[in-house]
């Protein structure tokens, strides 16, 4: 049997470091290091310079994971990009990737097909899914899945938006997927949403059934307000909802493989907030503290990047090695959610 196995990982954060305080000094937030660090875990994330955006901080990621993998671009089937801050409304990042890494241009030219994963924080469970099935499938040998965003470019850094503002940050993280016979790699995902909670976390931006899109001047610029502009979230139920549907979706990764906590040896979540993974990993399902991993106090929540940086730093520092069995899972806007099992 065909296994989809991950043969390479990489990340990248933009070098300018944000801390709580710089929230203060230089946006004028009124917010408090202790308020953020206490709710959240976060001490730090990075912004993007001007001019760098998502498709960016995906090609370095890109570049070290294809490195690590021991291919190059023109060996890829398939690039699956998952974000929400794509780098225009439209086409997707995926093609500007696929740019970006050469495959458009010179004598070898490479028209692999990109696709774009709309599903936020879960954005890399939902291609973990994809990438996994077309490899199975036999359709795919290498597919190169990145999660990256740019968030802090569209934040509200006023203290009207100081709840939102102060939990993300940018970065990217990408893995290469690719076919073996071994017996190893990708041993089931599974996946969740509840569009009934649409609107608990969004950013609107328009409303497409308005006609026009948004209010227009008589310069035809539009006018968009802050409350469709930025993103909107009701804290409290976004908390609530993450708790049960992330310990639900492991216990059921653990429960239809027959796989007990101790078998696992490091579990991946999704980096939205310590206390929310703190909640599941310790209080519900008693995992030992050592076998989860976190870096939400350095880089914040980077939504569809942070399960992809965690497994590339675990490989670098040595915390990821051959032969484990890992667990990731995630929760986020849509609701969506999802779980995957996988021997490294
Ligand atoms: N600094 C200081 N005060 C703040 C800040 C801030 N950054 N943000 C909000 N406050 C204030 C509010 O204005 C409010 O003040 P008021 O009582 O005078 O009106 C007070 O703190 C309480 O606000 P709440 O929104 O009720 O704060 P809460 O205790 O719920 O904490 C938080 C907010 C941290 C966002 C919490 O709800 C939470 O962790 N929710 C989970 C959300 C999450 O993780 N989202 C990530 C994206 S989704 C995902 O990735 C899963």
């Amino acid at each position: 049997m065909t296994n989809a196995t991950i043969s390479g990982t990489g990340f990248y954060v933009p070098p300018r470091v944000v801390t709580n305080d710089d929230l203060i000094r230089e946006f004028g937030i009124e917010t408090s290091d202790e308020w953020i660090q206490q709710r959240t875990g976060i001490r730090e994330r990075r912004f993007a310079d001007h001019g760098v955006g998502t498709s960016d901080l995906a090609l370095e990621a890109c570049t070290m994971a294809l490195a690590d993998a021991g291919i190059e671009a023109h060996d890829l089937d398939m690039i699956v990009f998952a974000t929400l801050s794509s780098d225009h409304c439209f086409p997707g990042s995926g093609v500007y990737l696929q740019d970006k890494l050469g495959l458009c241009a010179g004598e070898r030219i490479k028209y692999v097909p990109c696709l774009d994963i709309r599903n936020q924080c879960s954005g890399f469970l939902y291609g973990t899914q994809v990438a996994t099935a077309l490899i199975e499938s036999g359709q795919c040998r290498n597919v190169l899945l990145v999660g990256a965003e740019t968030h802090s470019h569209a934040l509200d850094l006023t203290t009207r938006g100081r709840t939102v503002a102060s939990l993300f940050g940018d970065g990217a993280g990408a893995v290469v997927f690719t076919a073996t016979e071994q017996d190893k790699g990708v041993r089931g995902i599974w996946l969740g949403a509840d569009g009934s909670q649409a609107d608990v976390l969004a950013q609107r931006i328009w409303t497409i059934s308005d006609f026009p899109f948004v209010e227009l001047d008589d310069q035809g610029y539009g006018r968009i307000a802050p409350s469709d502009l930025f993103a909107n979230m009701d804290g409290k139920t976004v908390f609530r909802h993450a708790v049960t549907k992330l310990a639900g979706a492991l216990m059921q990764a653990l429960g239809e493989t027959n796989t007990t906590i101790e078998q696992v040896d490091l579990f991946v979540l999704h980096q939205a907030n310590k206390r929310i993974n703190e909640y599941v990993a310790t209080k519900l399902l008693k995992i030992p503290p050592h076998k989860v991993v976190h870096n939400i106090e350095r880089y914040g929540n980077t939504t569809a990047a942070t399960i992809p940086i965690l497994l590339a730093e675990s490989v670098r520092d040595g915390t990821l090695k051959p032969g484990m069995k890992v667990a990731l899972a995630a929760f986020g806007s849509g609701f969506t959610w999802g779980s995957a099992l996988i021997d490294w």
